[in-house]
């Protein structure tokens, strides 16, 4: 949602529903291509749990490298179109498509979450343990910073509260990356601690998740160190 640079016609961005269209394509189509060779083919999950389990793994692992793309393009990913109004399309539909999987996915984390299918977040009693419920409350707070940007790419939003607090609101992403980080470490760490029992060797989505939010996170800090 890093629209900074202003905002874009709204009957423009239709004209550029090729160009989004594409983006969706590559990233969630690369997102559901691994899942399904990571758990069906490579690992014994059934076909049976495609709609929910790996679903959310699809929706999870898109959002993140949505958001993490809406604050780098223009900067690490370079823009070759001449149209820099395409360029503000393209980053407001990454930050939004960002959020409404991360909001997907948490949904479909709500339905699934039981013993059965994450027994490492639950102690014997059936409650929560400590990694269940951090990895849980992060992803939450995550999802509500990432609103924050969201909701001001309303187009009345930079009149209605100003250019500080809207510019300031643009990068609460930022804090949710960080926090979304945080999110991959509690849920995945002794998993990529163990690269011998990754299936097929292929790396957990959780590791991939982390890398996606790191890059933009380390693009900011060098901008802030050298400026
Ligand atoms: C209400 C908010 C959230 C809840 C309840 C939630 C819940 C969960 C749960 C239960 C898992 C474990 C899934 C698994 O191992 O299959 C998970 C993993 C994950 N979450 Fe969240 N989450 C939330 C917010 C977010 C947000 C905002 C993002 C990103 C923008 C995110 C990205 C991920 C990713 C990439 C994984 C790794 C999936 C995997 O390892 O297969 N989550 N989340």
């Amino acid at each position: 949602m890093n629209t900074e640079h202003g905002n874009a016609n709204v009957s423009d961005n239709r004209l550029w529903q090729p160009v989004t269209a594409r983006w969706f394509a590559v990233i969630f189509g690369a997102a559901l291509l691994y899942s399904i060779l990571r758990y069906h083919i490579a690992g014994d999950v059934s076909w049976a749990h495609f709609p929910l389990f790996i679903l959310n793994k699809v929706t999870s692992l898109a959002a993140v490298i949505f958001v993490a793309c809406s604050y780098l393009i223009g900067r690490v990913i370079k823009w070759h179109n001449d149209d820099p109004r395409i360029k503000l399309v393209v980053i407001k539909f990454c930050g939004l498509m960002g959020f409404s999987l991360a909001a997907i996915h948490a949904f479909f984390s709500v339905c699934l979450l039981n013993p059965a299918y994450f027994g490492k977040f639950f102690d014997d009693d059936g409650r929560l343990n400590l990694v269940g419920e951090m990895g849980l409350c992060v992803g939450i707070v995550a999802l509500w910073a990432l609103a924050m940007p969201a909701i001001t790419t309303l187009p009345m939003m930079p009149k209605a509260i100003g250019g500080i607090r809207w510019k300031r609101s643009q990068r609460m992403g930022y804090l949710c990356l960080s926090l979304v980080l945080a999110h991959m470490i509690v849920f995945g760490w002794n998993e990529w601690m163990s690269p011998g029992e990754w299936l097929s060797g292929l790396p957990p989505i959780s590791l991939w998740a982390a890398i996606a939010a790191t890059i933009p996170l380390v693009a900011k800090l060098r901008q802030f160190l050298t400026t």
